[in-house]
């Protein structure tokens, strides 16, 4: 709907505002500062590259706690009294490195190798100085026991908001210590009933890079962003066992410009409906370009489920492509539930080698987490879905794309797909297309998905005629 597409606008004018007057009167403190360290005891020459007029001010001034970076702008963790041995609460020292490293711009928050810190449930808020850099060498472990998390910190453990500008980076790890959670029965733990939190989550955060760390053994999703833009994902390796279940990779909801690539992603179990995606893309999000990715064992790459109790869902301009799935329940998923609104346009699966994936190309326009979801009529639109290059080997079947019965999915292309049973199973179901229209070019393989599509355009316009179209 119109609002909710203008919330982004609208907290983006909010947050400049308040970033502007931040730093103005970081300019005028700087300017104190540097008048006072005039008059008093002499101090170390300052770097300087003879940009006298730039409004970035060498270190702005200090807060009173914790220890002084130095003038490279690294805060690191053990300065503001972190122990880093895993069992001592180590959040206070982040929030304090944190802290003072917003106010600076071009900061780093380092995160030391070797060691591990314990941090309990956290909000990093901002607005910050821009170019803020979290580094991470060692290892952030989060607390093991169920019974140390209040009910009200259950929606994620790391919790980045209203940065911009910023980078998370390091050879480090981020580990959710999840175990407890995944095997947790919810009489004993009454307040947690079906949340469990995600391991990082950025809300309402814009030109976010996250690159080179390990994020393990989440609760529940592992990297999760919320009403953002401007994000990149890069060669970030995110994992869980097979035993866990409902723990999605990357979650994206109502977020766009998204670029998530060179990334190895492996969580949770094959088999099980639930959450268990590697990328998971929910209403809101557009322009999001996902590529070289290796994905499995999981639920693999999918889109949504949209529409759920009827509600409004809208995802477009999407590129998957050049991506390896191994081991995985589905390879690319578009789902929907039944009485939904609003359409998914313009995707494009390229470039999609699959090995042992039970259905490698799903349309799901009857997504239900139940047994038998009750019937009911609208349906989130799909149209211009391209899958081009969908290469390798099945254990269940090659093709299910199951659209609406009142809406019918429109421009659905499939080019060049070679699919072959996978030799370690047996019992195949044939290529499904229910109710999709579009047009297939060979090869194709198995061939039954060269009929697997409508083309007879004529009847259609009628039928989707009724159904409002510009509800995104
Ligand atoms: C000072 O900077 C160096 C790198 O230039 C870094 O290794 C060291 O940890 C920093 N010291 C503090 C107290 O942050
Ligand atoms: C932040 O980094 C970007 C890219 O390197 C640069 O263009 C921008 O000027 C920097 N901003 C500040 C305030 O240092
Ligand atoms: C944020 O980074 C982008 C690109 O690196 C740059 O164009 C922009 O000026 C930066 N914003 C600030 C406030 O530094
Ligand atoms: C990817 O991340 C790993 C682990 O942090 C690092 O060793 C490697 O150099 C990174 N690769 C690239 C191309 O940046
Ligand atoms: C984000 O980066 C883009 C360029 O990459 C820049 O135009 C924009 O101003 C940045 N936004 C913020 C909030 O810094
Ligand atoms: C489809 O999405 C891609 C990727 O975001 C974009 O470059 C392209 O312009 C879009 N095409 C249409 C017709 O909107
Ligand atoms: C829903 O509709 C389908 C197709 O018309 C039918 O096969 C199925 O039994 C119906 N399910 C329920 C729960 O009514």
């Amino acid at each position: 709907m119109k609002g909710k597409r203008h919330f982004p606008l609208l907290a983006f004018v909010v947050f400049t505002v308040i970033f502007f007057l931040t730093f103005s009167m970081q300019v005028i403190d700087a300017r104190k500062h540097h008048h006072h360290r005039k008059k008093g005891k002499s101090h170390k020459h300052q770097k300087s590259n003879g940009a006298a007029n730039s409004p970035a001010p060498g270190p702005a001034p200090l807060p009173s706690y914790g220890f002084h970076p130095n003038s490279s702008g690294i805060f690191n963790v053990l300065s503001f009294g972190a122990k880093g041995d895993g069992g001592a609460d180590d959040s206070k020292a982040f929030l304090a490195a944190w802290k003072a490293a917003c106010n600076v711009p071009g900061a780093t928050v380092e995160i030391p190798a070797e060691l591990k810190f314990l941090v309990k449930p956290i909000t990093f808020q901002g607005p910050c100085m821009p170019n803020l850099s979290f580094q991470i060498d060692g290892t952030l472990l989060a607390p093991p026991k169920i019974s140390s998390w209040t009910k009200y910190s259950l929606f994620q453990w790391i919790n980045f908001k209203w940065v911009h500008n910023f980078t998370i980076q390091g050879n480090g790890a981020v580990d959710g210590q999840g175990s407890s959670w995944w095997k947790a029965n919810s009489k004993k733990f009454k307040h947690i009933s079906n949340m469990k939190p995600t391991a990082i989550r950025f809300y309402a955060s814009y030109n976010v890079t996250v690159r080179d760390i390990e994020i393990t053994n989440s609760p529940q999703c592992h990297l999760k962003f919320d009403s953002s833009s401007g994000i990149k994902v890069d060669n970030v390796t995110i994992s869980s066992p097979e035993s866990s279940p409902n723990t999605d990779g990357i979650h994206l909801q109502n977020t766009q410009d998204v670029e998530i690539k060179y990334s190895n992603i492996g969580c949770g179990l094959r088999d099980l409906w639930g959450w268990d995606d590697c990328v998971s893309i929910q209403t809101g999000c557009s322009n999001i370009h996902i590529h070289h990715i290796d994905c499995g064992p999981g639920h693999g790459i999918s889109i949504g489920g949209l529409g759920k109790d009827k509600s409004i869902g809208c995802v477009s301009d999407i590129i998957v492509e050049e991506i390896s799935l191994q081991n995985t329940l589905a390879g690319v998923r578009i789902k929907t539930w039944q009485g939904g609104m609003g359409s998914v346009k313009n995707v494009t699966f390229s470039n999609i080698q699959v090995a042992d994936v039970k259905v490698p190309m799903i349309i799901d326009q009857f997504y239900c987490d139940k047994n038998i979801c009750k019937n009911q009529t609208g349906a989130v639109a799909i149209s211009g879905v391209k899958y081009d290059q969908i290469i390798g080997t099945y254990s269940a079947q090659p093709v299910h794309l199951a659209c609406s019965s009142d809406i019918p999915c429109t421009d659905v292309d499939l080019i060049d797909i070679q699919l072959k049973p996978s030799m370690r199973y047996g019992g195949f179901q044939p290529a499904l297309c229910w109710n999709s229209y579009g047009k297939s070019q060979a090869p194709l393989l198995p061939s039954s998905i060269d009929s697997c599509l409508r083309r007879d355009h004529g009847s259609l316009v009628k039928r989707i005629a009724g159904f409002p179209e510009h509800i995104c």
